[in-house]
């Protein structure tokens, strides 16, 4: 996995320490079969100075995608520090309550962890101190750890009671010793065993959370989140394009959808910078486009990165497949290991594809931004991406242009629409969201913009929703 955060530390490490197994990244290609990608909300978080530990925890990696953090201390241990019952160094930290070992770095964006798998050996039948040094480094509220450890022969016993009393606020979980030579079978049944569903469900959005002016968000496979409406701004430029996210960002969007190709990303950063809406609540969805840019895509994330101006992205996308949309999509992985992209998807992809490029990939993308409408609804390829983990994303929610007028103007949204006094608009919007898919309607109007994020003073039944299903002409109206 590329993503091991103490990486460029633990190399550095291996120099200095032969005893305190310090490691190197490992390939994404495991004994397990296809190249595996990552699940954002599980962080594996271990110490281990033989390596034993270290074993386990890739084990655990292999098994839930998670992301590999080791716990590397500011003064390594030597062969001498391990010597136990010597009075060495390791015996005193243990036999001193006080003592609390220093970590060298930290874990990036604790926050977006909802799983800590924390990994420990067992030194004098406890956890090491430096265990207690990371516990209480981090605030684990809201989180599930679950402990685990190595040993020659001694229990988890109460190890791990021990540290659960240093935690508030979390779930913990009973742990699990495993001896050296533990197999990957034996770590997979355990994992199964804890029955915890570590991909978020991105079939269903928290509708009721929603107001007018704020709408809900779904969680991500990357662990951020992603508000389920947003402004798409094709064909949005210059002054218009500002004038655009400055009225969704007052109407209470926080989602704005652009790409290379809309040759508007540098509008769209000046109006966030001049909003009063600070950076952080805002999420920005960009694409790259096939041809240059994907033969070159270090350059074009950085394009992007420049003209957006806006420190990082929130979420890249492959704008559609295209020769080298692997490469490109590696070189986005690569922008995402260092900082400057949260999450990743992709545009315009379908089941047929969809497969063949998640095992060439490490990160599982995230989302999938497609032509979805009621003439062109996605039967399959909704729930396809939902069983992935994917979030779907609705580009020409309202049909696209030329087509618009029709579906607006169509007889059985019109009479849904009557019957909750609501537009035609807010009627196919809310059947967005109520079958699981966000959408990014695209508009200039600043009445049209607040209409549009206004869709959570009613609902659809299920009747309604069924007439609208009945809908689907499978009539694309896009090439893509
Ligand atoms: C200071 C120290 C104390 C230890 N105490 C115990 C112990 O009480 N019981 C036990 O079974 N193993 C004990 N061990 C052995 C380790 O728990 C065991 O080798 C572990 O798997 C090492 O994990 P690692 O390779 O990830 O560092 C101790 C090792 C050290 C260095």
């Amino acid at each position: 996995m590329k993503k091991l955060l103490s990486a460029a530390l633990a190399a550095c490490m291996l120099l200095l320490c032969t005893a305190c197994g310090a490691s190197s990244p490992k390939s994404p290609e495991t004994e397990n079969g296809p190249p595996m990608s990552e699940t954002g909300n599980v962080l594996i978080a271990y110490f281990s100075c033989t390596g034993t530990t270290k074993g386990v925890a890739e084990q655990i990696e292999a098994k839930t995608d998670g992301t590999l953090y080791e716990i590397v201390p500011q003064i390594p241990y030597t062969e001498a520090d391990l010597d136990y019952y010597s009075g060495g160094r390791a015996d005193k930290e243990q036999a001193d309550p006080s003592a609390r070992p220093a970590i060298s770095g930290s874990v990036e964006n604790m926050d977006k962890y909802k799983f800590v798998f924390l990994g420990y050996p067992i030194w004098h039948s406890q956890a090491p101190k430096i265990i207690y040094t990371f516990l209480e480094s981090y605030d684990f509220s809201g989180k599930t750890i679950i402990p685990f450890c190595t040993s020659e022969s001694s229990g988890i016993g109460s190890s791990a009671t021990n540290l659960h009393s240093l935690v508030s606020g979390a779930t913990w979980l009973d742990g699990r010793r495993f001896p050296s030579g533990t197999s990957q079978s034996t770590v997979d049944e355990w994992v199964d065993s804890l029955g915890l569903k570590f991909t978020p469900d991105v079939s269903a959005f928290d509708l009721e959370s929603g107001k007018n002016g704020h709408a809900p968000t779904v969680t991500l496979n990357s662990g951020y989140e992603m508000p389920i409406l947003g402004l798409g701004t094709y064909s949005l430029t210059g002054e218009t394009c500002k004038a655009s996210v400055k009225a969704a960002l007052d109407s209470g969007v926080r989602l704005i959808d652009t790409a290379h190709m809309y040759g508007n990303e540098r509008e769209i950063g000046e109006a966030i910078r001049e909003s009063n809406v600070p950076r952080e609540e805002i999420f920005v969805i960009t694409k790259i486009y096939p041809g240059e840019q994907y033969s070159h895509p270090e350059e074009a994330i950085q394009e992007a990165l420049d003209k957006l101006n806006i420190g990082y992205i929130d979420m890249m996308l492959l704008h559609h497949p295209g020769a080298n949309d692997v490469k490109a999509y590696q070189a986005m992985e690569k922008a995402v290991a260092d900082g400057k992209i949260r999450s990743l998807g992709l545009s315009n992809w379908y089941i047929e594809e969809i497969d063949d490029f998640i095992a060439q990939v490490d990160i599982m993308p995230a989302l999938v931004q497609n032509e979805i409408h009621p003439y062109y609804q996605e039967q399959a390829v909704v729930p396809y991406m939902h069983n992935l983990g994917i979030v779907v994303q609705a580009w020409y929610p309202f049909g696209g242009r030329g087509h618009t007028g029709e579906l607006l103007g169509d007889e059985t949204i019109v009479k849904i629409a009557e019957a909750h006094g609501v537009t035609a608009a807010q009627v196919i919007l809310r059947w967005h969201l109520q079958r699981g898919v966000v959408a990014i309607p695209g508009s200039s109007n600043p009445d049209h913009i607040l209409e549009n994020i206004s869709v959570f003073g009613f609902s659809l039944t299920s009747e309604e929703m069924n007439e609208i299903a009945a809908l689907d002409r499978n009539e694309k109206h896009d090439w893509y």
